[in-house]
């Protein structure tokens, strides 16, 4: 896996630069990508959990707020892994649940369960999408880096001309340079911006196929006024087997390579578009979608129920309250976009 990769970009990148987007998109895309090898990644048997994988009361409240604001058309879940918060929503809703999926590894879970799957967002154009949601995705959509020297923006690539990748600085190109100009990112010092604009191209696909009423993205990230608060130069980081994994150059293909998402940015992007714009932690759209009263049943049934019971019912609050804990999933961006 990592030996292909690597000898795959020290062959292809001999003479041309390699920009950590495209090394991203190839550690974790292509066919000896980390997504597309083995199992589902976002899986206990993977390599991270996430929300639905925790607690199947995370798709319940998603189906809350959907029947709350959606009125007609249907839905799109973006990133849909193993599928599973998508039959949890789908037994709450009244309404066509579609699903878009990269990786090749979760595609073959997803074909065998009851739902229309692609790879293609072209494939679902006449469908009527009136809500597109994604869990945990943006921040595995490959991005740039830029690093500002002396006011001047530059962009790292990888040299894998030595034994050992390492990274170098050249030149920005120019429409990641835009991007940090349209979206007014002053430099910090001692910190590297992680630019996303394939983040945009995608949700600009999104927006020209299906023009939809609502975005509802949750994902880990920040705001950019406290960036300077993060002790990090680079929010870049790697995972593997539920642990923070090595440096991103070392294994290609074998790791996660994920980042803070930058929910400035997202906040910016959809007002751009003509979208009213509700950004919140999780446990508070938890809070605003049902938790209390969920929360409050299984305490009373935990009450009720025999000793055999009480055993399903305390890993149900386990798996809710670490959703709606602020210190961990809780904690997460929750992004309600609305067209105006
Ligand atoms: C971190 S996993 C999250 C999976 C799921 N949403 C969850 O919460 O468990 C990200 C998923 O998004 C998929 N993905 C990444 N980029 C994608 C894209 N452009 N279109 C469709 N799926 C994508 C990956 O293959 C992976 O399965």
């Amino acid at each position: 896996m990592s030996k292909d990769l690597t000898r795959f970009f020290k062959e292809n990148y001999k003479n041309i630069n390699l920009y950590f987007d495209e090394y991203m998109d190839n550690c974790l895309y292509s066919k000896f990508g980390f997504f597309n090898t083995e199992v589902v990644r976002s899986s206990k048997e993977g390599d991270f959990l996430t929300s639905p994988e925790v607690s199947e009361y995370f798709g319940l409240i998603i189906a809350n707020f959907i029947n709350q604001q959606i009125k007609e058309g249907d839905i799109l879940e973006v990133g849909a892994g193993t599928g599973s918060l998508a039959e949890e929503i789908d037994k709450y809703v009244n309404k066509n649940l579609y699903l878009l999926e990269n990786s090749s590894t979760a595609l073959e879970i997803l074909n065998n369960k009851k739902f229309e799957t692609d790879k293609r967002p072209e494939k679902f154009s006449n469908k009527n999408i009136d809500i597109i949601y994604m869990n945990e995705l943006l921040d595995n959509v490959p991005c740039s880096i830029g690093v500002n020297v002396d006011n001047k923006w530059y962009e790292k690539i990888i040299n894998t001309k030595k034994e050992k990748f390492e990274y170098d600085l050249v030149e920005i190109r120019k429409e990641n340079h835009e991007w940090i100009e349209k979206y007014n990112f002053k430099p910090i010092q001692g910190v590297e911006l992680e630019i996303q604009l394939n983040s945009e191209k995608l949700l600009n696909n999104f927006i020209n196929i299906f023009n939809p009423n609502y975005f509802l993205i949750f994902d880990y990230g920040y705001e950019y006024k406290d960036r300077d608060k993060k002790p990090y130069s680079s929010l870049i980081r790697t995972y593997k087997e539920h642990h923070l994994s090595s440096e991103p150059l070392e294994f290609p293909g074998e790791t996660d390579i994920t980042y803070d998402v930058n929910f400035t940015f997202l906040e910016k992007y959809f007002e751009s578009k003509g979208y009213k714009v509700e950004l919140l932690l999780q446990s508070n759209f938890l809070d605003k979608y049902g938790f209390e009263n969920i929360y409050k049943k299984l305490k009373d049934n935990y009450q009720k129920f025999s000793d055999i019971e009480k055993l399903k019912i305390k890993s149900q609050l386990v798996g809710l309250e670490a959703i709606h804990n602020k210190r961990g999933l809780g904690g997460f961006y929750t992004l309600i976009a609305e067209k105006i």
